[in-house]
């Protein structure tokens, strides 16, 4: 995940306050959240204890942060409106269920909060979209669960929230997998 460090900056710019970071794979984020955020609590259902770099992201950070081995498709352990932000990156291609996840992260973001997200998904192209279609069930199985296929924006607003902002474009790399959804969605 190391060659997208260049686009987390502006995906992450918005952060502020208490950020809940559902994906928190290994910590690649916590470099470049902005100045405004005061804790991270990253949910991530992989193992990483024996990763000394992510121990060491942890511990370099500015803010507080706890990591919790749990996945987001469930019932979180958290009241409704806790967190002032939510973020993922790269991340909802992988959550088996990603509108139960949606729906829960919707729950602990406060009103009025920010959930920041860049994911790959479906082109608007329909010649690529058709490829991703035809790919996607060996890519899921080759690659730890990774769908290349879905509507993010859709996903987000199904689960009740609004978008502020999205930006489509194309990143480095094959079409299928470079299709980037960047955006802002609120809880109102
Ligand atoms: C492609 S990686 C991205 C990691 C990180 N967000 C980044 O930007 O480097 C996808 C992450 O989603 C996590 N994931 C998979 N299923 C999940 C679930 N049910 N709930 C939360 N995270 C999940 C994976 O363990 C993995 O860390």
């Amino acid at each position: 995940m190391r060659q997208m460090n260049p686009l987390r900056p502006e995906a992450l710019e918005p952060a502020h306050g208490e950020v809940l970071e559902v994906g928190f794979g290994t910590a690649l984020n916590l470099e470049h959240y902005p100045p405004g955020v005061t804790a991270v609590t990253g949910l991530d259902p992989m193992e990483v204890g024996a990763v000394a770099t992510v121990s060491e992201r942890i511990r370099e950070a500015a803010f507080p942060v706890e990591r919790k081995t749990l996945r987001a498709d469930g019932e979180l352990p958290f009241d409704a409106g806790r967190f002032d932000c939510i973020v993922t990156t790269w991340t909802l291609c992988s959550i088996p269920d990603a509108a139960a996840a949606l729906a829960e992260m919707h729950r602990v973001l406060k009103p009025g909060g920010l959930y920041c997200f860049i994911e790959h998904g479906r082109a608007d192209a329909a010649s690529t979209a058709r490829w991703q279609d035809r790919i996607n069930p060996l890519w899921r199985r080759v690659c730890d669960g990774c769908n290349i296929n879905r509507k993010i924006d859709r996903l987000v607003e199904s689960a009740g929230f609004e978008l502020a902002n999205l930006d489509r474009f194309r990143a480095k790399g094959p079409g299928i997998v470079a299709q980037m959804y960047r955006g802002i969605a609120t809880r109102t």
